[in-house]
């Protein structure tokens, strides 16, 4: 259990373990294994081998001059994006699929949005020879053609989930399923800081390696603490990841950036923490986007990985604690934040990871108005933007804006 975890599987009122009997017995073996392994140094030492030979840890931490130079601020960028497979993903989906291992599950299943953890998740299993299925909603494999296809590629089976406009929630409502009656031969690799218990625990124990990094390569670089570090939320898994480095610097702000979409009306955005309410959602108690009677809304967001209308149990506890700050970022201002990375500091970002981006520089723009001189910041750029350029190009060329 971690400090905020006050009994264990809640983060205050919220998180616990929310689903059918059918799933109980694979849940308390996973947590029994999840705290055996979590301090078996065997266990840790193989997996951080996987995480340094395989994935490309540790990341950069990386001083953006364009950008700080243009912002007046100290930008530093956490390089996720660097990872093998292209975003933070992959730090889960190696621990997950050892643990598979170790449970002696040959199958493996995961839900994906942006493709991104269905992409990790294939790539783990192929390395460690595990069978694997990705459900993936119908809309996001069309906006998300390329990783449909990296993802068969590398050997999984994939499944279109929803009906046309079938995004993350039905994704995970049907991995749900298959897990209920494959449970004894199946490990299902939650892809965010979601669903029952463990999950919420184990996914950011698995992250936690982002917010450690960060911690010391900033102290090394600056000699202090950034005043502020930034993250886009979907689930909220590289957001935990990073805030679990510096939720006890209570001088660091914590600040989170959920889909702001195209208005603030139902339907239009993924903003869970600013607009949701508290409800239970795939299997825990925490912030949902739902109306009065409990069902849940529909979402939207320009990125794949956000729009997911429930958010981690941690997440809605640092809300209610004050620990962090949520805002909405509109999917015009993440697309600029997008553009402006690129063209200003040479990195194509994530959409997903734009929404920091534009959370920060908005943030810094406010602290100069109240007179602070050069703020300093770290950004988690959680993956990068290769898999967005077509869907980019289609959006910004419809605004008008020309390539040549
Ligand atoms: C690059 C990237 N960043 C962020 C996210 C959002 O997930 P989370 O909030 O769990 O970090 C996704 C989800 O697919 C993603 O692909």
């Amino acid at each position: 259990m971690n400090q905020s975890e006050i009994r264990e599987g809640y983060f205050g009122r919220y998180g616990g373990r929310f689903v059918s009997e059918l799933l109980i017995p694979a849940l308390e073996e996973l947590t029994t294994a999840f705290k055996k392994y979590s301090r078996d140094s065997a266990f840790k030492k193989e997996y951080n081998n996987l995480l340094r030979e395989f994935a490309g840890r540790p990341t950069l931490m990386y001083h953006a001059r364009n950008i700080s130079e243009k912002w007046g601020a100290d930008v530093y960028l956490k390089r996720e994006d660097l990872l093998h497979t292209g975003s933070h993903k992959i730090n889960n989906c190696l621990g997950q699929a050892l643990l598979a291992k170790k449970l002696k599950k040959p199958r493996v299943i995961a839900e994906t949005g942006a493709g991104q953890h269905g992409v990790a998740t294939a790539t783990a299993a192929a390395l460690m020879k595990l069978e694997c299925c990705v459900y993936m909603g119908n809309e996001d494999l069309r906006r998300q053609a390329l990783n449909g296809f990296r993802m068969r590629l590398l050997g999984a089976f994939v499944v279109g989930a929803g009906d046309q406009m079938g995004t993350l929630r039905d994704a995970v409502n049907e991995a749900l399923r298959d897990w209920s009656s494959s449970v004894d031969h199946t490990h299902y690799i939650v892809g965010s800081v979601i669903g029952p218990h463990p999950f919420p625990s184990l996914v950011k124990w698995f992250h936690a390696v982002i917010g450690r990094e960060s911690k010391k390569q900033i102290i090394r670089m600056t000699g202090k603490l950034p005043d502020a570090v930034f993250a886009c939320v979907g689930g909220g898994s590289n957001a935990m990841g990073m805030f679990s480095g510096f939720l006890t610097e209570s001088g660091v702000d914590l600040i989170g950036a959920e889909a702001g979409g195209t208005g603030m009306k139902k339907g239009e955005h993924s903003s869970t923490l600013k607009m949701g309410k508290p409800g239970v959602l795939q299997g825990c108690y925490t912030y949902v986007l739902q109306n009065k009677a409990g069902i849940v809304d529909n979402v939207h967001s320009i990125s794949a990985g956000l729009d997911y209308p429930g958010v981690g149990p941690e997440h809605a506890h640092l809300l209610e604690t004050g620990r962090a700050k949520y805002v909405a970022i509109s999917d015009d201002s993440a697309l600029a934040a997008f553009q402006e990375l690129s063209e200003t500091e040479g990195i194509i970002p994530a959409l997903e990871s734009s929404h920091a981006l534009a959370a920060a520089r908005n943030w810094v723009f406010d602290q100069k108005k109240l007179g602070r001189k050069k703020p300093m910041i770290v950004i988690s750029l959680s993956g990068r933007g290769d898999k967005d350029a077509a869907e980019a190009q289609r959006l910004m060329e419809k605004q008008g804006r020309v390539f040549q």
